[in-house]
């Protein structure tokens, strides 16, 4: 207790804070307002509703492109597609499947794509020839991430690399050229909803839903001292709310918490879940939220994406909707109470389905159809400055930057 008493010093009392979240609350609506089309990905190719397609057939087909991973993402050499050659998009039945894909730099005259991951170290000289000598106009340079703005270091380790490079978005945010989102809600197929969820059921499987839920707000936590600060939110709010914190620096142990056997033992014993964002910016909504939304628990979010456009009605809470930490325990507590409101929060699982990657890796690999679709396109785009289109007005503030 007395550690975050020392931390809620610097921003003067808890009084302040709630006042000061109402304000920023209207300058996340308006933020979040931005963009209120909800988005329809297909399952495949991950692509918006409203990208144009162009046929394949067109085009020779039979002549095969190649996409160059001139990075690994991570560790991973092969963007989570498991192997080199055709075999990546022909087993994941993309739509175009001509695409060879190797890591292969002899290759880099030949190939049709060129893809960049914007978390690389950039260590190696080798790795920076890559700027500022491009041979062939018709290559599509492509620019990839999965972590929010504040966590890459492209525009920082190498400021050449930001203008007049690039010309593919392959990133979570979903004005990319290649949206490549954690996950997503789709509406059960007619058929699917009768089978797994048959109406005559429903008070079985809500009985089920609470039967061992004994427990209240239950976090999984690796990294702390994070840009949204989520650390402090959670530090005050748990003098309000009993909140189980799991992971490197948790005060409850978990065997195995980096696999899914933690979050099934959190879904069975806790009624809410933290699904708290690193970092506030647009659209960045990881599996942090997707997963909890699959299990039986109400995800409690913090976080900049469009939210009311992503999630059903009815799933999740908003920290934002909250005068206070001190507001949202309250109201967690009623829930808690409540069974029937509580179930209320599920009501949409008999309409809608969860689709998450498991892994990073999953969701970029998920990406890939669609860019071998792009080069089998006239698909021409130019971004003039990468960087100010990742990094100018993307992160919002966080709930307690103002005060
Ligand atoms: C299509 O590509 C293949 C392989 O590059 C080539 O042999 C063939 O002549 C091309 N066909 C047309 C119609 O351009
Ligand atoms: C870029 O140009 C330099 C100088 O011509 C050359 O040494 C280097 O190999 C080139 N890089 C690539 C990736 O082609
Ligand atoms: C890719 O972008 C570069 C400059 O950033 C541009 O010169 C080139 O024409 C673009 N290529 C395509 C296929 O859009
Ligand atoms: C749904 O059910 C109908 C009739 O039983 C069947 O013809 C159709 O293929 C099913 N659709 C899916 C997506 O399973
Ligand atoms: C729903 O009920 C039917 C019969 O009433 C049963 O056969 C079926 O297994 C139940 N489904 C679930 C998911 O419990
Ligand atoms: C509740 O716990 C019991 C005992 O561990 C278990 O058998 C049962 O499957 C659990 N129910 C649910 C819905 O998780
Ligand atoms: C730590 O554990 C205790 C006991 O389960 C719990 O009441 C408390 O809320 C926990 N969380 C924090 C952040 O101290
Ligand atoms: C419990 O929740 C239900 C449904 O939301 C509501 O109608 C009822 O008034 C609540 N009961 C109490 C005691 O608040
Ligand atoms: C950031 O975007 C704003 C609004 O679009 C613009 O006025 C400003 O010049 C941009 N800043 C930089 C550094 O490019």
């Amino acid at each position: 207790m007395a550690m975050w008493w020392r931390r809620m010093t610097s921003f003067r009392t808890l009084s302040a804070i709630t006042g000061y979240i109402g304000v920023i609350h209207l300058v996340m609506t308006l933020f979040k307002n931005e963009d209120t089309n909800r988005y329809h990905l297909d399952v495949i190719t991950c692509r918006p509703a409203n990208f144009q397609i162009v046929s394949v057939e067109s085009k020779n087909v039979s002549e095969e492109k190649i996409i160059l991973l001139w990075t690994a993402f991570y560790r991973d050499l092969y963007f989570g597609l498991g192997k080199f050659g055709r075999e990546p998009f022909i087993e994941r039945r993309c739509e175009a499947r001509n695409c060879f894909l190797t890591n292969d730099r002899s290759m880099l005259d030949k190939a049709s794509a060129v893809v960049i991951h914007n978390r690389h170290h950039w260590r190696q000289s080798a790795d920076r020839t890559i700027f500022g000598n491009r041979s062939n106009a018709n290559q599509l340079f492509v620019y990839v991430s999965m972590e929010s703005p504040g966590y890459t270091y492209l525009s920082r380790a190498l400021p050449e690399s930001c203008q007049m490079m690039f010309n593919v978005t392959m990133t979570y945010r979903l004005d990319s050229d290649v949206p490549i989102p954690y996950g997503y809600v789709a509406k059960r197929s007619a058929n699917k909803s009768r089978d797994d969820y048959d109406v005559r059921n429903e008070s079985a499987i809500e009985r089920g839903r609470l039967a061992n839920k004994t427990r209240s707000v239950a976090w999984l936590v690796s990294h702390s001292d994070t840009i949204s600060r989520r650390e402090t939110y959670v530090r005050v709010m748990s003098r309000f709310i009993d909140i189980d914190v799991y992971g490197k620096r948790g005060n409850q142990t978990c065997k195995h918490w980096r696999t899914d056997r933690c979050m099934a033992m959190i879904a069975q014993t806790y009624k809410f879940y933290l699904s708290f964002e690193n970092s506030i910016c647009r659209d960045y909504v990881t599996e942090k939220y997707y997963r909890t939304l699959n299990y039986d628990l109400i995800p409690i979010v913090y976080g900049g994406a469009n939210y009311v456009a992503l999630g059903p009605p009815g799933s999740y809470l908003d920290v934002y909707d909250f005068r206070s930490p001190r507001a949202l325990a309250r109201y967690l507590r009623y829930l808690a109470a409540n069974q029937s409101a509580y179930l209320e929060y599920f009501r949409w699982k008999f309409d809608y389905e969860v689709v998450y990657f498991d892994s990073t890796a999953a969701a970029v690999a998920n990406g890939f159809c669609r860019l071998c679709y792009l080069v089998n396109t006239d698909y021409r785009k130019t971004y003039d400055n990468i960087c100010e289109w990742w990094h100018n007005g993307t992160c919002g503030q966080t709930i307690f930057d103002t005060i």
